[in-house]
């Protein structure tokens, strides 16, 4: 078993940083997201360092749907962190968190009126994802007296090396506008009154476990500044997305570094704008390297059944995790209790919602497992608890935050009175 540095055993027991995850699991309860700070500003470090190694003008923005608690909004905001916001929820946090709003970026291809309206009410810079979505903005601003600065989605039509539901650059997806169209829409843009072209977007997929196909997104949007300069757009900043992917299988995958990611894509940056003559920013947003391998969801063995295979059924599901229902997710698991006795037997973890699907982690080589025991799924800070819901009427779990020698509750675990408190009675049913 090969563990991140932040991970160790000690005395049989997985400990994250100088936490035993079993006495969390037993001070805490189960299931448990347990989140370690001092990671996540460690990997903000490489990350930024990487890119910053070639190129003083580099923001991070961090991809806040990887996980929006905000304790992690603040650890990442206090590092000078901004964000790639989504929707008014991520723009709350984030401007709660501190960020300043010229940190923001508004993205999305379905945009309300009302986060188009908060967007100029903020002072957001908005990512535009189509005409429509440009001509809305534009009487938004106009009704508020303001200007709004902007960049444009490009789809630049690049195949990636991922799961198809991640792969968000290709022609055929919902995100963007094709390259050969984005001309003639910034051209709009620089007639509209109320905005204000200054930037370029682009976002190919998610854990992409090759650089080159950042290089050749950098390379397009070079090609698509060239054609902006010439229409007479003053580009502030070149976005080039998130998307560098983790070592999920420590074992057999084989991950791109963050110096290899800044080697890959940095070049071809600096040459396109030294042609160009231009030095604006380059903007990266980075969600899963920041976050993934930081946190472990905790879960408590409720019993072990031999059957066609022998399942290992524990706290928690895809309620909590979706990762391996929804796109064939590899996890690694430990047993955290037992985790330096030997690997005697295969086991499927599976969670305790009312569907077949609900397998965490199918046929893994572990230590013989019994009630009580605990099992950590790693990696799973990222796209984990972000992604859980309250299915089968589930109140979702506790998470909790590390640093050094502290440990605290970032979230509460849900009640069920949690669960009932939105709901209401119908008039005809009191
Ligand atoms: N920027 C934009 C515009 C994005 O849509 C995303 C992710 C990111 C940045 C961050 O990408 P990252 O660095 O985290 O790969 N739920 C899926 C991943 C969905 C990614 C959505 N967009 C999963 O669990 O793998």
């Amino acid at each position: 078993m090969i563990l991140p540095s932040h991970l160790s055993v000690r005395g049989g027991h997985l400990y994250i940083g100088e936490h035993d995850t079993v006495a969390l699991a037993e001070r805490f309860g189960t299931p448990l997201y347990v989140t370690s700070e001092d990671r996540v500003r460690e990997n903000f470090r490489r990350l930024s360092g990487a890119l910053s190694a070639h190129y003083g003008k580099v923001r991070v923005l961090y991809a806040a749907k990887a996980n929006g608690n905000l304790a992690i909004f603040r650890t990442l905001a206090s590092m000078g962190a901004g964000s790639d916001v989504f929707s008014a929820g991520e723009v709350a946090l984030a401007l709660a968190a501190g960020m300043r709003p010229e940190l923001l970026l508004f993205n999305g291809s379905s945009k309300s009126p009302a986060d188009l309206a908060l967007a100029v009410e903020k002072g957001i810079r908005v990512s535009v994802d189509s005409p429509d979505e440009l001509r809305q903005l534009d009487r938004a601003a106009g009704a508020a007296g303001r200007t709004v600065d902007i960049a444009f989605r490009v789809n630049p039509a690049i195949d990636v090396p991922t799961h198809p539901k991640i792969a968000t650059g290709l022609a055929t997806s919902k995100f963007g506008i094709p390259a050969e169209e984005i001309l003639g829409t910034y051209r709009e843009a620089l007639a509209a009154e109320h905005v204000n072209p200054v930037g370029v977007h682009c976002h190919i997929g998610s854990q992409i476990l090759a650089v080159e196909p950042f290089a050749r997104e950098v390379d397009v949007l070079i090609d698509l500044a060239a054609d902006l300069l010439d229409i007479g757009v003053d580009l502030s900043f070149i976005d080039i997305g998130g998307g560098l992917g983790i070592p999920y299988r420590r074992e057999t995958d084989r991950a791109p570094t963050p110096e290899e990611y800044a080697g890959a894509v940095m070049p071809v940056f600096l040459e396109g704008i030294r042609d160009l003559g231009i030095e604006p920013e380059l903007w990266v947003e980075p969600g899963r390297w920041l976050v993934a391998d930081s946190t472990v969801l905790l879960s408590r063995v409720n019993s072990v059944k031999t059957a066609h295979k022998t399942f290992a059924n524990v706290d928690a599901g895809f309620n909590l995790l979706i990762r391996p229902t929804m796109y064939d997710s590899y996890h690694e698991v430990v047993a955290a209790n037992r985790a330096d006795a030997p690997a005697v037997r295969e086991y499927s973890i599976a969670g305790p919602i009312c569907e077949t699907g609900d397998v965490l982690a199918k046929d893994r080589m572990l230590p013989e497992l019994a009630a009580g025991d605990i099992v950590a799924m790693l990696d799973a800070g990222a796209y984990g608890f972000a992604m859980s819901s309250q299915y089968n009427s589930r109140p979702r779990c506790a998470e909790v935050l590390l640093a050094g020698e502290k440990a605290a509750l970032m979230r509460r675990a849900e009640t069920i009175d949690d669960l009932t408190a939105p709901m209401a009675t119908p008039p005809w049913q009191e």
